[in-house]
C-alpha cells in the first residue's frame, strides 16, 4: 500500500539547493554591509506573546486583524508566530536593558509569518533581513540606514530600484491630520469603496494606501500629510533630504506612503521595483520614536527597515546578478578500499592547507569513468585521481575539467600550493608546515 504524500503548507516554501547561491550571496553581502556600519547581529525568538504584536503593530491593521498565526500554548498563554521583527527587537532591548541612554545598532534575519493570500512575492512564511537603530533621534541615522540599504543594492549589483520617502510627523500632528482626512473622506462617503468605508471608521490613514482604481482620483485630491507636519518633523525631514542629496542618492517624495504598521512616526520609506509585478516593495521601514515607551520602556527613539528576502532573490534572478560560486573546486576520485583510506586523509589535509578550498570527495563505488562523469556534473574545476599506483608514489593525477590545460601528475607535497596557485586561493602556511 502506498501512503498518501504529505505536502508543504500553502504559502510556505522549501528553499532548495538550486537557490542556495542566491540566498547565500544576499545573506553574506547583507552581513558584510551592516558590519561595515557597526551593526551587530541578534537572534530573537520566532514565537512571542500575542499582546506584544497587538500593542506595537496596532489592533486595527491587516496584520493583527487577519494575518497572525495565533494559538494557545499548553500553558494557556496566547502566543503568535512573529509577523515581523521590530516588536521582538524592542521587547528584547527593553528586557535586557540595552536601550535607555544607550545607542544600539542591531540586525537580524529569519522567517516571519503572515496568513496572507499567497501569490508571487507574497507568502505565509517569508524571510526578512532587518536592522534597527536605537537611541538616536537625529535625521543623520535615517540617512545612515537608507545609505546602508543603497550600498547593499550596489554591492549585490541590483539596479532599477526607486526609493520612496515620506514623513508621518509626530503622533499629535498625525491625529490632527487624521481628523482632516476623516472630514474629507466623509464628505465623499458615497464614492468610497467598501474597504475604505471600513477604514474610515478604524484607520483612515490607510485609505491612502488603497490600490483600488475607483479610489485613485479621490485619494489624489485628499489633503497631504506633508502639509500638516509639525515644525520639528518638517525640519527633520528637510535635513534628511539634504543629507541624501549630498550623498547623491535619488528619491521620490510620496505623501501617500503610510505603511501598514501603526508604530511609525516621522520618516518612512520603501524601495520599490518595477521588475516583480504587484508585490513591488523589496525593503521598507521608518522611524518609531514612540514604540519603546508604548511597550513599557523609557522613551527611546528608534528607526529601522526590513527587506523581503524572497523578493530580493527573485530580483537578483531576474536581473541576472553574479552570485557566489558554490560548486566544488576539486573532485577527488579514488578506487579500492586501501586507496579510500588515503583519499579521506588527503581530502582532509587539502581542506586544512588551502583556505576556502571546496573538496568533493567521491563517495560510493564506481569506476573512474563514472566518477569523472560525476566530477564534471559537480561543476568542479579539477578532478584529482587517486589509484593504487598514485597512492604508492604519494601523488595524484590532476585533470582539468573546465580549462584547456594538460593533465599532470602532482606529488601530495606540492598539491596544496599547486591548487592554491591555479584557483587564486592561499595556503595556510601553518597547516602546511605542520604536515611536512
Ligand atoms: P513590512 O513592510 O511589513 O515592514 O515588511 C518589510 C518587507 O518584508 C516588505 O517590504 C517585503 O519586502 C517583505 N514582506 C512583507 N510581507 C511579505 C510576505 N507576505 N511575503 C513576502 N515578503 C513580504 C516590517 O515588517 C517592519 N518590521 C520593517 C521595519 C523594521 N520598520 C522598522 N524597522
Amino acid at each position: 500500500m502506498v501512503s498518501e504524500r504529505i505536502q508543504a503548507i500553502r504559502g510556505m516554501n522549501d528553499i532548495l539547493p538550486g537557490q542556495a547561491a542566491l540566498w547565500q550571496t544576499l545573506e553574506r553581502c547583507a552581513a558584510a554591509t551592516f558590519q561595515s556600519y557597526g551593526y551587530h547581529p541578534v537572534r530573537l525568538p520566532i514565537v512571542e506573546r500575542t499582546e506584544l504584536f497587538k500593542r506595537s503593530i496596532g489592533e486595527v491593521t491587516d496584520i493583527i486583524e487577519k494575518e497572525m498565526y495565533t494559538f494557545q500554548d499548553r500553558g494557556g498563554d496566547s502566543v503568535s508566530l512573529r509577523p515581523e521583527g521590530t516588536a521582538g527587537a524592542v521587547r528584547a532591548g527593553i528586557e535586557h536593558g540595552l536601550l535607555y541612554n544607550q545607542v544600539q545598532r542591531l540586525w537580524y534575519a529569519g522567517p516571519m509569518f503572515r496568513y496572507e493570500r499567497p501569490q508571487k512575492g507574497r507568502y505565509r512564511q517569508f524571510h526578512q533581513i532587518g536592522v534597527e537603530a536605537f537611541g538616536l533621534e537625529g535625521p543623520d541615522v535615517d540617512a545612515e540606514i537608507i545609505l546602508m540599504s543603497a550600498r547593499l543594492w550596489r554591492r549585490l549589483g541590483i539596479g532599477r530600484l526607486t526609493l520612496k520617502l515620506n514623513s508621518l510627523g509626530t503622533l499629535e500632528a498625525r491625529k490632527a491630520y487624521r481628523q482632516r482626512l476623516v472630514d474629507y473622506f466623509s464628505a465623499h462617503r458615497t464614492a468610497l469603496d467598501e474597504d475604505s468605508r471600513r477604514r474610515l471608521e478604524t484607520n483612515p490613514l490607510r485609505i491612502l494606501d488603497s490600490k483600488s482604481e475607483q479610489m485613485r482620483p479621490l485619494i489624489e485630491g485628499a489633503p497631504s500629510l506633508l502639509d500638516h507636519l509639525d515644525a520639528a518633523s518638517s525640519d527633520h525631514f528637510a535635513r534628511l533630504r539634504e543629507l541624501l542629496d549630498a550623498a547623491g542618492l535619488e528619491y521620490e517624495i510620496d505623501a501617500r506612503l503610510v505603511r501598514g504598521l501603526d508604530y511609525y512616526s516621522r520618516t518612512v520609506f520603501e524601495w520599490i521595483t518595477r521588475d516583480l509585478g504587484a508585490q513591488d516593495a523589496v525593503c521598507s521601514g521608518g522611524r518609531y520614536d514612540d514604540l519603546v515607551a508604548q511597550l513599557g520602556g523609557r522613551p527611546t527613539p528608534g528607526i529601522g527597515f526590513a527587506m523581503g528576502v524572497e523578493r530580493l532573490v527573485s530580483l537578483m534572478e531576474h536581473q541576472e546578478v553574479t552570485v557566489d560560486d558554490l560548486s566544488p573546486h576539486v573532485y577527488l576520485a579514488w578506487s579500492g578500499e586501501a586507496v579510500q583510506t588515503a583519499a579521506v586523509a588527503l581530502a582532509e589535509r587539502l581542506r586544512d592547507e588551502v583556505r576556502g578550498l571546496r573538496v568533493l570527495l567521491h563517495a560510493g563505488g564506481g569506476g573512474f569513468k563514472a566518477q569523472l562523469r560525476r566530477a564534471d556534473r559537480s561543476g568542479a574545476r579539477y578532478a584529482l585521481i587517486l589509484g593504487e599506483a598514485e597512492t604508492h608514489e604519494r601523488c595524484v593525477q590532476m585533470k582539468p575539467l573546465r580549462a584547456d590545460e594538460a593533465q599532470s601528475q602532482v606529488p601530495w607535497s606540492a598539491l596544496a600550493a599547486t591548487l592554491a596557485g591555479k584557483l587564486g586561493l592561499v595556503t595556510d602556511e601553518r597547516a602546511v608546515a605542520e604536515e611536512f
